[in-house]
């Protein structure tokens, strides 16, 4: 595939990177910065530019990986450019019907990553407009799965949905993992080693969720024998409303991603 990245910041590297090993595709990047395009092509032999092409191919597939706020005034420079080739767009919050607008084309996929696309282990939500056929659909496939695992949407409000989900999951991850740092801490391990239990006992955990054929919540029972410490821990989350405030913290999430959605996708 021809891909030409527009944006050239941390996801757009992280799918590079992951493209390139592929050993597959023509890669052209474009940003205003130069420094970070020398880094690009020094690492991954890719080609560069700070301004677009002048004309693109029917076949060249563009990937928008600008921040929201400039993608409006990167669609309009587009659009006299893109001879009708296929546009993905990873940029949080805008919506396909004003992508659409903007370029003057429906043959878009809008994506929402996750920042595990950094070390290949991201989750890409994927909705395909209504002008995108199976050939594009395959090839947003290969390039988000470059970076990681991809989930296909029925209609854009899963782009809201999967953002409360996996798009900004691992914040609350790393929120668990710091309130467990935390703990250590204060029970007198040293930070480097409060980081290391920790660390070891998510990706322990995580590996034992993927591996067992038992439910999450059968593995936690398992761990809490009656009357015991862990039971005692679990007593305290269910106290304190832990759980409930999980969720109603995704869903928090997901009106802001509808609210920010119609804010930014606005003329
Ligand atoms: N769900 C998630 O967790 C998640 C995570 C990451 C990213 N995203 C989405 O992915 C997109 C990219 O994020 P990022 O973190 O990679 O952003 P980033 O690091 O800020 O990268 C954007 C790059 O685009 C460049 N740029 C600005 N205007 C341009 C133009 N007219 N033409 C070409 N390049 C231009 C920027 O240059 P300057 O710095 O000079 O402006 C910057 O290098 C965002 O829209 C974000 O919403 C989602």
């Amino acid at each position: 595939m021809q891909i030409t990245f527009i944006g050239g910041g941390n996801m757009a590297t992280a799918i590079i990177g992951g493209l390139v090993k592929q050993d597959d595709h023509r890669i052209h990047v474009v940003d205003p910065n130069s420094d970070k395009l020398a880094e690009l092509a020094r690492d991954f032999g890719v080609t560069t530019g700070n301004a677009l092409p002048e004309t693109l191919g029917a076949d060249d597939i563009v990937v928008l990986a600008v921040k929201p706020q400039q993608l409006r005034e990167v669609c309009q420079t587009l659009s006299s450019r893109l001879n009708g080739g296929m546009v993905l767009s990873i940029a949080a919050g805008i919506r396909v019907d004003a992508m659409a607008r903007w370029l003057g084309s429906e043959r878009i996929v809008r994506v929402m990553p996750n920042t595990p696309a950094m070390v290949g282990k991201g989750v890409s939500g994927l909705f395909a407009g209504a002008a995108v056929g199976e050939q594009d659909r395959e090839s947003a496939e290969t390039i988000m799965q470059a970076a990681g695992i991809t989930v296909w949407l029925k209609d854009e409000v899963g782009i809201d949905d999967i953002t409360c989900v996996s798009g900004s999951g691992p914040a609350y991850v790393f929120y668990f993992i710091e309130s467990m740092i935390e703990a250590a801490r204060q029970v007198g391990f040293d930070e480097a080693e409060a980081r290391r239990l920790v660390l070891a006992t998510f990706d322990g955990a995580v590996e034992l969720a993927r591996q067992s054929p038992l439910p999450v919540a059968t593995l936690r029972t398992n761990v809490m024998s009656k009357g015991g410490t862990t039971e005692r821990a679990i007593a305290r989350f269910e106290a304190e409303g832990v759980k409930a405030a999980i969720v109603a913290g995704a869903m928090d999430c997901r009106d802001r991603s509808i609210e920010m959605g119609q804010q930014l996708s606005q003329d």
